[in-house]
């Protein structure tokens, strides 16, 4: 069990350290641009006001936290944690001139925060990537205030035939995009399978529900493409 969790950290980490350079090209690339619209619903439902404290985790190039900034005039509290050393530097000099977001290098199974300091915890296609989910949830539970929000955005299963069927097969072709841009197939290999891999919408709120957070919900996106949860801490 040890060993498996080291070795999709490991996975991870290099996958992540190919792709840094071109992450958020490939993003819009692959997603036609979509993945901007999914993180703007993604913050419309967070609906954070300028005092909200946000710990935005798996932050990766940081476009939570600059959306959930740029809402606010640039008052929120955010603290971005990202492990991988290449994704936290790109993320870092992107946000450069964000004041109010500073950065920590730490994976989300352990985060260096006191218990019940944020209003907020988002993770943006990150969830999907942790080592130990449970260890995850149960530590956004922890640094979340009571009343505080639990913000997940994933890929998630589509609820429709055809449409699946298209994905299926445009998804085929993500790997050879990946190698024509990035120098490499294998990221994107690993990204369908993860994909592929992952939980369903209601396994995904069950997992939520079971490490203590209440009112857990989704909405889908682009018919399931990716999915939100809400949950809260009550
Ligand atoms: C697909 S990117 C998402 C980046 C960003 N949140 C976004 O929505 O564009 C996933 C990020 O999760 C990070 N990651 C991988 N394993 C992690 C872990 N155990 N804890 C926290 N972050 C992790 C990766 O290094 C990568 O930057």
């Amino acid at each position: 069990m040890k060993s498996t969790i080291q070795d999709k950290a490991k996975l991870v980490n290099s996958v992540f350290s190919e792709v840094y350079n071109k992450y958020d090209l490939m993003n819009d690339i692959i997603s036609l641009g979509i993945h901007r619209v999914w993180k703007d619903k993604f913050i419309d439902w967070m609906n954070p006001s300028q005092n909200s404290s946000l710990i935005d985790v798996a932050s990766g190039t940081g476009d939570i936290a600059k959306q959930f900034s740029l809402r606010n005039k640039n008052l929120p509290k955010i603290t971005c944690v990202e492990p991988n050393d290449d994704m936290f530097n790109k993320g870092k000099s992107n946000l450069i001139s964000f004041k109010n977001i500073k950065w920590v290098k730490s994976s989300a199974e352990a985060l260096p925060a006191e218990d019940n300091t944020y209003d907020f915890y988002s993770i943006s296609y990150g969830i999907r990537n942790v080592s130990d989910i449970n260890k995850t949830l149960k530590e956004a539970y922890r640094v979340l205030k009571p009343g505080g929000r639990f913000m997940c955005l994933e890929f998630s299963k589509i609820d429709n035939e055809l449409l699946n069927f298209l994905y299926k097969n445009y998804s085929k072709a993500i790997p050879a995009v990946g190698k024509y841009i990035v120098g490499s197939s294998k990221p994107y290999e690993y990204l369908i399978n993860s994909i592929d891999s992952f939980y369903n919408q209601e396994q995904l709120l069950e997992l939520i529900i079971k490490n203590g957070f209440t009112n857990v919900e989704y909405r889908n996106l682009s018919n399931g493409i990716s999915a939100i949860h809400s949950g809260w801490k009550i």
